[in-house]
């Protein structure tokens, strides 16, 4: 399970999150959802300890582990998949992979990541600057899997692909959990959050300021939209 306590971080002078409470229970998927700039990619920077936070807490599993330095939180089992992807564009797929290996995988063996993304195996010798954004996409998730993670921090995985690869990264997300991966899911994409994630939670400057299930956010939805999601 990953717990966050009413964590602080700032940016120099400037105060970004302002006491964030959420939990991610074991096995789940949780989506935070935010206008831009609220403060999302700081809350999952301030959990891999990128950004070190100023106050509050980072429980793993009742573990603290806030302000660790990030190779010791990747070790403590939290992977992440930034925005952006930040692939290696003149690594093949496969060196790509194993830059996010720490060891030989038990889990997540690239022979089984090949499977769980076929593309993937198809382009294995290709360049990272010759796949679609799909399979740049795919790749990133793979190279944050094979460190047999706990926990993954998804930011944005959706941001820039068609429908169509949105839907198979709804599949992957689906699989990750159905394998008992803690998913924290950053989304703007409101449909693919609603269709995966257990919980859906909005944050509003550095706070999460509402927090539910699908079912209950989808009744609530035209007005939540409006408060705290449209421009
Ligand atoms: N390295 C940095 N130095 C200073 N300020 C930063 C830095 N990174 C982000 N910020 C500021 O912190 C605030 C929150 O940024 P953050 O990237 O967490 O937002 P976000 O919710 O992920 O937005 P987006 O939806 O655009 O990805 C913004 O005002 C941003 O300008
Ligand atoms: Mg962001």
């Amino acid at each position: 399970m990953l717990r966050i306590e009413r964590l602080n971080t700032h940016y120099g002078a400037s105060h970004i999150l302002q006491g964030v409470d959420l939990t991610v229970p074991r096995g789940r998927i949780c989506a935070m959802l935010g206008r831009n700039g609220v403060g999302k990619t700081t809350t999952v920077r301030s959990i891999m300890g990128l950004v070190p936070p100023t106050s509050g807490r980072v429980l793993l599993d009742g573990q603290d582990i806030a302000g660790w330095a990030p190779h010791l939180v990747a070790r403590a089992g939290v992977a992440y998949v930034p925005e952006g992807r930040l692939i290696f564009p003149d690594l093949s797929v496969l060196e790509n992979i194993r830059v996010g290996e720490r060891k030989p995988a038990k889990v997540w063996t690239i022979e089984r990541l090949l499977t769980l993304f076929p593309s993937l195996r198809e382009r294995s010798g290709n360049r990272g600057w010759q796949l679609s954004g799909g399979e740049q996409q795919m790749l990133a998730i793979a190279r944050a899997l094979v460190s047999d993670p706990r926990v993954v921090l998804l930011d944005e995985p959706s941001q820039g692909l068609a429908p169509l690869v949105v839907r198979e990264l709804a599949g992957v997300i689906r699989t990750l959990c159905a394998e008992g991966v803690t998913i924290l899911l950053i989304e703007q994409n409101m449909k693919l959050a609603e269709a995966v994630a257990d919980e859906l939670h909005i944050m509003v400057k550095g706070r999460i300021v509402y927090g539910a299930s699908p079912e209950v956010f989808r009744a609530e939805e035209a007005e939540i939209r409006g408060r705290y999601l449209t421009v």
